[in-house]
């Protein structure tokens, strides 16, 4: 079952998000000495990242991961990771951080990259984006990639730019501990009226989240 935390502000959300995950990492490494974590791209996690970075924790112990990155050469501007060290592996310390090599091209950071995350059993949490089309991380909707059963798969004809990418397939988003996704704004309420009305979109087959969202965003829900 998806659980709904909803907030009257955006920055209510990011912060609030930020908070929780938080608490997800402290939990992880009361159980053991290392933390798995995916982390998302686009513009809406920025201000919770910074949140996250704020926190007093045992960065040493906590690894990243990109939950997908688009095939751009390294250090582009609009890479994943490049989003991601401006606005938390830059703020904090000791950071051990898994880069897809998305400059290699789709097929090749793909088995790459696999080879990374088969040393681990599984995520303690992915943090997730939400698209207007209903999709997540590079998981778009009529794309056959969702088919792909490998832990990460290339992605081709992306409906956002750039059109090749690398994802983290529906099997490894299923089975991290944690998924969580923060939305804002109207824009994303017309996807987020179908995904309470259960429709069969990528997001709503990764399995159960924790939603942090702004009212905007679930203003046409019912
Ligand atoms: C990407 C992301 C993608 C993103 C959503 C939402 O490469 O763009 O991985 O899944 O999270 O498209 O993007 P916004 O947060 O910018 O709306």
């Amino acid at each position: 079952m998806h659980k709904w935390f909803v907030y009257k502000e955006f920055d209510q959300a990011a912060k609030a998000a930020a908070d929780f995950m938080a608490g997800i990492i402290e939990g992880s490494l009361q159980e053991k000495d290392i933390c798995h974590i995916a982390l998302p791209g686009g513009n809406t996690p920025k201000s919770c990242l910074t949140y996250l970075a704020d926190k007093k924790l045992p960065w040493d112990k906590v690894h990243w991961y990109l939950g997908d990155e688009r095939c751009f050469p390294k250090g582009h501007p609009e890479r994943n990771d490049v989003m991601l060290e401006k606005y938390l592996w830059s703020k904090i310390s000791d950071t051990h951080v898994y880069r897809i090599p998305a400059e290699k091209g789709a097929e090749a950071a793909a088995t790459a990259y696999r080879d990374v995350v088969s040393e681990f059993d599984c995520f303690d949490l992915v943090f997730l984006g939400l698209g207007e089309d209903g999709h997540t991380a590079s998981l778009f909707p009529d794309n056959a990639a969702l088919a792909d059963t490998r832990s990460v798969i290339p992605i081709y004809h992306s409906p956002k730019p750039p059109s090749e990418r690398v994802s983290l397939s529906v099997a490894t988003l299923k089975s991290a501990l944690n998924r969580v996704v923060l939305v804002n704004g109207n824009e994303k309420a017309a996807v987020i009226a179908q995904i309470k009305k259960n429709e069969p979109l990528p997001i709503n087959c990764v399995g159960d989240i924790f939603w942090y969202a702004d009212e905007a965003a679930v203003s046409l829900a019912i």
